[in-house]
C-alpha cells in the first residue's frame, strides 16, 4: 500500500528555507505582480497560450484551470517561467473527483467502502493520470457533509458523518499529496466547499444555509480540521450564504478558524466567480466591494473571476486593503508551489513520472466497485446466481450497457471506452453457458415511453432470472443536478411491476448519483444492489457480486428515506424531548375518526411515514452472515486524556468468505449542550473466513468524545456514555462505560 505522511510538514529546515524564499520573492514583487498570483484564470482550448500570452508576462496570472494538453500546459507553463519577470510558475488547476481517465465510483460510492486504503489507493491513481497531462492541482476532495439526497453534490460527498467523510477525505488527500508534495506524480488536493454548502435549504444547490455555530463546529467542520491536519494544500470556498455572510466573504470561517485557530498555511481559492457573486448575494454593492470583501476575509485566490485583478491594486491604493494582507495572500500561494517544488521543475516530463500498469489502474478501480456496491435486500437468498443453475438471464434496463452514465458525475476526462458495463461483465464472466438476453426497455433513466416494456417481459418469460439495471443517468446528479423527487425516475416503477408480474426472480441493479426513494419497488423485486455509479470498472465488479465470485461489502455512507418529505433524516440526530418509539406512533390510516387531537403520537415523526427511514446509515447486507459477541471494554472508567481498548468477537456465520465493515458508535448521555443519540467513532472493514471468528480492538480515546460546548470551544465532559459495535448503525451490541476525570469523579 501507499505510504503516507504530512506533506506540508517539511522539515523545519526546509520549511524555512521556502519562507525565506517566499520573503525574497515578494520583496521583488510589483503590487500588480502580487495581485497577479491571487488571480486564476480559464485556459480551456488549443489557443490559451495565445489568448493568454500577455498578460502571463506581464506576471498577472497565478494559476489556470481546465487546460489539459500536455503540450498546451508545458507552452504556458514555458510563458510563465520564461518569459515573465519574475518567473513565478503556475498552478495548473482541474477537477480530479473521482479519478482521470480510469474512474473509480462516485465520492459517495467511494464512501460506501469505508476503506480509506482504497481511497487512497484511488487517488494515487487519479493523481498520476492527471499529472501524466500536466495538473499540479486539484479541487478534490469535497468533504461537505450532506444529509439531503435532494441535493446533487451528495454525489460528491463521503455522506452524511464527520468521523467517515474526515476519515475518507484525509486518504484522498494523503492518495493526491503522497507523502512528499514535491515528488513527481503528486498533485495539491484542495477540501471544499468551505463550509457549510452541503445544508443548502431545499437541497437546492447554492441556495444558503444557516447552521448554528455548534453544529458547525461539532458537524461540518471537522472533516475540513481533519483534512488541515494531514495537510492539505488548498481550501475552496463555498459559493453559499452561511447565516448572513457568504462563504467567500466570511472571516469567521477564514481567518478565525482556519488561518487562527487551525493554524492553516496553504492557500484558499474561491469558488467559480463566487467573489463577484458576492454582489448577487446582496451583500455588496459590485464588485470592487466584492474584492475587498473576499480579499479581506481571507480568500487568497479569485477563480475565474476579475474582482481581483480589476480591483486589489487601486483598493490598496486607496488605503482599504493593506499590502500586509495582500502579501500574506501571496505568501500562501507562492508557499504551495515551493512545496510543490513548481520552481525546480515547472515542466511536465512523462519520463520523471512513477509509472502504475493499466491492469494496476483498473484492478484498484474494480476493488473500489466491489466494496462501493450496496446489497439492500436479497429474499430467499435469490443472489448470488449460480453459473450452474442459470441457464438463461435477462439484463434488462437503461443502465444495464451505459459506459457513460456508468462513471457518474464529474467526468471531464473520464474514457467511456474503457467502461465495463453490467452486460458486459455479465457475458465475460458467465461466457457461453448462460444465454444472455439484453433488452434495453428505456432509451433513458427519465424515459416515459413504455413501449418495449412488451420485449422485455418475453425476454424475462424466457429467463431463469432477470436483472434490471435502473436507477438515474449521471446528468440527473452532480452540481446544479438536484432533484425534488428522488424516486426512481421515468417508468421505471412499471417496468419494475411488468417484470414481477412475470413471476421470474428480480435482481435490481441500480445506479445512481444519490440515496432514492425505493418503497415503490422494494416490495416488487427479490434483490437489490444499490451500486451508485460505480466507474469504469462496475459491470465486472457488478458481475463478481452477482455471480457470487465476491460477497457484497458496501455499507450506506448515507440514510435511505422513505418518502423525501423524510428529509433532513440521518443517523446522529438530536434526541428531541419527545422521541418515537415503536409504541408512540401512529400512522394515518390507523387514526380513529374523531380522534381528539391529544390522543396521537405525541412524538416527532409523520403520520405517513413514522420515523424510521427505509434503510440506516451504515447498513448493507452480505452473503455471509456476522454475529457479534462478548462486547467487552477494558475497562469501564475512561480517563480523560487516556484511551481504553473496545473487544469484539466477529464471526463469520455464513458460507463463503466476505468483507464485514465493523462500526462503533457511542452516545453521550447527558451533554452541556445536546449529543446525538449515536456518533460513529471507529470502523474497521476485515475479511473472515466462513466459521471463523476474530475479535476486533477498538482503541477509544477519551478525546474521541470531546465536543464543542457551550461556548464553542472544544471540551471533554465526564459523565456516562453507551457504545454499541455491529454491523450498521442500528447495531443492537450495547455496552456502558463512565469517562472520569483522573481523581476517578464522573459529574
Ligand atoms: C464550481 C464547483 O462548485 C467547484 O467544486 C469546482 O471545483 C469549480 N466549479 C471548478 O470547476
Amino acid at each position: 500500500m501507499l505510504t503516507v505522511g504530512n506533506p506540508s510538514s517539511n522539515s523545519s529546515a526546509d520549511a524555512a528555507a521556502i519562507e525565506r524564499r517566499i520573503a525574497g520573492l515578494i520583496a521583488r514583487m510589483t503590487l500588480a505582480e502580487k495581485v497577479g498570483q491571487m488571480s486564476q484564470v480559464m485556459a480551456e482550448g488549443d489557443d490559451a497560450p495565445r489568448r493568454l500570452a500577455t498578460v502571463l508576462r506581464e506576471g498577472r496570472i497565478g494559476s489556470v484551470l481546465n487546460q489539459v494538453e500536455p503540450r498546451t500546459v508545458n507552452e504556458l507553463q514555458r510563458i510563465a517561467v520564461e518569459q515573465s519577470r519574475l518567473g513565478i510558475p503556475l498552478l495548473l488547476g482541474r477537477d480530479v473527483i473521482h479519478g482521470f481517465r480510469t474512474v473509480l465510483p462516485i465520492p459517495l460510492g467511494q464512501a460506501a467502502t469505508w476503506n480509506p486504503e482504497i481511497v487512497q489507493a484511488g487517488a494515487r491513481v487519479a493523481a498520476l493520470e492527471a499529472a501524466a497531462a500536466g495538473i499540479n492541482w486539484t479541487f478534490a476532495p469535497m468533504v461537505d457533509i450532506a444529509r439531503d439526497p435532494r441535493w446533487g453534490r451528495i454525489a460528491e460527498s463521503f455522506g452524511e458523518d464527520p468521523c467517515l467523510a474526515s476519515r475518507l477525505g484525509v486518504a484522498m488527500v494523503r492518495g493526491f499529496q503522497g507523502d512528499d508534495l514535491s515528488a513527481p506524480g503528486a498533485i495539491a488536493a484542495c477540501a471544499k466547499h468551505f463550509a457549510g454548502y452541503g445544508e443548502a435549504e431545499g437541497g437546492r444547490d447554492y441556495a444558503t444555509t444557516n447552521i448554528p455555530e455548534n453544529e458547525l463546529r461539532n458537524v461540518h467542520l471537522r472533516p475540513f480540521k481533519a483534512s488541515v491536519d494531514a495537510g492539505v494544500a488548498t481550501l475552496m470556498a463555498s459559493f453559499s450564504d452561511l447565516n448572513g455572510v457568504p462563504a467567500s466573504a466570511n472571516s469567521f470561517l477564514m481567518r478565525q478558524v482556519l488561518r487562527d485557530e487551525w493554524r492553516f498555511d496553504g492557500f484558499v481559492v474561491s469558488d467559480w466567480d463566487s467573489v463577484r457573486q458576492l454582489a448577487v448575494h446582496g451583500f455588496t454593492a459590485g464588485d470592487r466591494d466584492s474584492a475587498c470583501e473576499a480579499a479581506t476575509a481571507g480568500i487568497d485566490m479569485e477563480m475565474a473571476g476579475n474582482a481581483f485583478s480589476e480591483h486589489l491594486e487601486s483598493l490598496v491604493g486607496e488605503g482599504r486593503i493593506n499590502v500586509e494582507l495582500i502579501d500574506a495572500a501571496v505568501a500562501n500561494i507562492l508557499r504551495v508551489k515551493f512545496r510543490l517544488g513548481l520552481f525546480e521543475r515547472p515542466y511536465l516530463d512523462p519520463d520523471l513520472l512513477p509509472q502504475t500498469p493499466p491492469e494496476e489502474k483498473l484492478r484498484i478501480a474494480k476493488v473500489a466497485a466491489l466494496q462501493s456496491v450496496v446489497m439492500l435486500k436479497n429474499d430467499a437468498a435469490v443472489l448470488p446466481l449460480s453459473t450452474r443453475r442459470i441457464r438463461s438471464l435477462a439484463v434488462i434496463g437503461p443502465l444495464a450497457d451505459a459506459p457513460h452514465d456508468q462513471l457518474g458525475t464529474w467526468i471531464f476526462d473520464g474514457e467511456p471506452g474503457l467502461s465495463v458495463t453490467a452486460l458486459q461483465g455479465i457475458r465475460d464472466l458467465v461466457g457461453e453457458g448462460v444465454d444472455v438476453r439484453y433488452v434495453r426497455a428505456m432509451e433513458t433513466s427519465r424515459s416515459r415511453a413504455t413501449q418495449a416494456f412488451d420485449q422485455a417481459v418475453d425476454v424475462a418469460r424466457g429467463a431463469d432470472a432477470v436483472v434490471l439495471c435502473l436507477g438515474e443517468e449521471s446528468i440527473l446528479s452532480g452540481e446544479a443536478h438536484c432533484r425534488a423527487d428522488i424516486g426512481l425516475p421515468g417508468a421505471q416503477v412499471e417496468l419494475v411491476r411488468r417484470l414481477r408480474a412475470t413471476g421470474k426472480p428480480v435482481i435490481a441493479v441500480i445506479m445512481a448519483g444519490r440515496p432514492l426513494t425505493l418503497v415503490d419497488i422494494v416490495d416488487e423485486v427479490d434483490a437489490i444492489l444499490f451500486a451508485w455509479h460505480p466507474g469504469t470498472m462496475g459491470g465486472a465488479a457488478l458481475a463478481d457480486l452477482l455471480f457470487g465470485v465476491e460477497s457484497p461489502s458496501g455499507k450506506l455512507p448515507a440514510t435511505f428515506p422513505r418518502m423525501v418529505g423524510q428529509v433532513p433524516i440521518y443517523y446522529n440526530r438530536k434526541n428531541s424531548g419527545k422521541p418515537p418509539t415503536q409504541d408512540s406512533v401512529v400512522l394515518i390510516d390507523d387514526i380513529p375518526v374523531g380522534a381528539p387531537q391529544t390522543s396521537i403520537g405525541n412524538t416527532a415523526f409523520h403520520l405517513d411515514a413514522g420515523y424510521r427511514p427505509l434503510f440506516p446509515f451504515g447498513y448493507g447486507l452480505s452473503y455471509a452472515r456476522f454475529g457479534y459477541t462478548n462486547l467487552r471494554l477494558s475497562s469501564d472508567e475512561l480517563v480523560v486524556g487516556g484511551a481504553m481498548k473496545v473487544s469484539v468477537d466477529v464471526t463469520n456465520l455464513g458460507k463463503v468468505a466476505a468483507d464485514e465493515v465493523v462500526q462503533l458508535y457511542v452516545r453521550d448521555l447527558v451533554g452541556s449542550v445536546t449529543r446525538p443519540v449515536r456518533e460513529l467513532k471507529d470502523f474497521r472493514r476485515i475479511r473472515l473466513d466462513p466459521g471463523h471468528t476474530t475479535t476486533i480492538d477498538f482503541e477509544l480515546h477519551a478525546d474521541d468524545l470531546a465536543f464543542f460546548g457551550r461556548d464553542n470551544t472544544l471540551i471533554t465532559e465526564t459523565g456516562e456514555f453507551q457504545l454499541w459495535v455491529g454491523g450498521s448503525s442500528d447495531a443492537d451490541s450495547c455496552a456502558s462505560f463512565r469517562l472520569v476525570n483522573a481523581e476517578g469523579a464522573a459529574r
